[in-house]
């Protein structure tokens, strides 16, 4: 099979974010600085930070005004932040920071299960940051969450994320991530998905934020990166899940994204032997095995 595969691609870490979220255990600001510092310190190109979100909805994320501030920034690595709604948004700004994400869904359950309220009210909500975003200089990530199947609703049509994903990108985000949030997705599924949104976005403009939950994330990324997706989520050390995602377990693990991309002599940047000393330190600090395969036999 002869595939056109890229020179390079962009790898975004959502490790602090996505992966400590979910977490049950509490842990120090200073460990997740921490491991923002050591994971922009590989070469990674953007480390999603933390989430301005509702510290009664996600307690994991309560200390991201310590985190944020708290963060030595290396000059060329961004920083993106959750921000779910205005408040949100304006006590990231305080807190310095330059990008931020908003996220919605392809499907209402989880919309309601998330952020409290529908697909459409969540539009709505997002307009006013990227306008006071755009007025300030602020880069603003979008996301699709249930890109390939919902917790609660099942199947999700790739038309139902074309909608949401051009709605973002209409609205002036500079990138949309597509989240199989649960894990579910097949590498044809995953493909028709993304096929489905190109139609309506620039494929240049989309990410893709895989869970493996089902072991697929490798193969579904390799699904699309053959279809012209340049833009990659994952997170060090497989850690990750959403907590109002039932069975959603980590993300595809930054380290095997890496040796993946790396044996396909794709260029990231990234030095991978510093991603999985970084995994397995947090997962020390965790006391968990990393779910990376490849950082299981180093
Ligand atoms: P709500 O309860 O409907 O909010 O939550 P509200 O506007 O009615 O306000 C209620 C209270 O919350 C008020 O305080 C607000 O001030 C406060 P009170 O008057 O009761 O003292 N509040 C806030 N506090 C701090 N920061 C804020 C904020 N907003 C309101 N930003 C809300 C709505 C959206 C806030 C809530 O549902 C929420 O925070 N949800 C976030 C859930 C979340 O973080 N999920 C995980 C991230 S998504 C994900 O993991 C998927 C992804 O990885 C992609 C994929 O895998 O598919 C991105
Ligand atoms: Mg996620």
């Amino acid at each position: 099979m002869k595939l056109e595969l890229p020179a390079s691609v962009t790898l975004v870490e959502v490790g602090p974010r996505d992966g400590l979220q979910n977490e049950s255990a509490v842990i120090p600001a200073a460990t997740k600085i921490e491991l923002i510092q050591r994971l922009a310190a590989s070469g990674l190109p953007a480390v999603e930070a933390t989430a301005f979100v509702s510290p009664k909805w996600v307690p994991q994320m309560a200390d991201h005004d310590t985190v944020l501030r708290g963060i030595e920034r290396r000059p060329g690595v961004r920083y993106p932040v959750l921000t779910p709604n205005l408040k949100g948004y304006h006590n990231a700004i305080a807190a310095g920071a330059d990008e931020v994400a908003i996220f919605g869904a392809a499907s209402e359950s989880f919309s309601q299960k998330n952020i409290n309220c529908s697909i459409a009210a969540s539009l709505d909500r997002f307009a006013p940051i990227v306008e006071a975003a755009r007025a300030e200089g602020v880069r603003v990530r979008g996301y699709v969450s249930c890109a390939l199947g919902c917790p609660y609703e099942g199947a999700i049509e790739p038309a139902a994320v074309a909608e949401v994903a051009s709605h973002l990108h209409e609205m002036g985000c500079f990138e949309v991530s597509l989240g199989d949030t649960i894990g579910v997705g097949t590498p044809l599924a995953a493909q028709r998905m993304v096929e489905t949104v190109a139609e309506r976005v620039p494929i240049e403009r989309l990410a893709a934020h895989f869970h493996d939950t089902y072991g697929q994330a490798l193969a579904n990324l390799f699904a699309v990166l053959a279809l012209g997706i340049r833009t990659v989520d994952s997170a060090v050390a497989g850690l990750g899940g959403c907590p109002y995602a039932r069975g959603a377990s980590g993300n595809v693990a930054t380290e095997d994204v890496l040796y993946m991309l790396h044996g396909m002599d794709i260029d990231t940047g990234v030095d991978l032997d510093a991603v999985v000393a970084a995994g397995q330190w947090i997962c020390t600090e965790l006391g968990k095995t990393p779910q990376s395969k490849l950082a299981r036999i180093v």
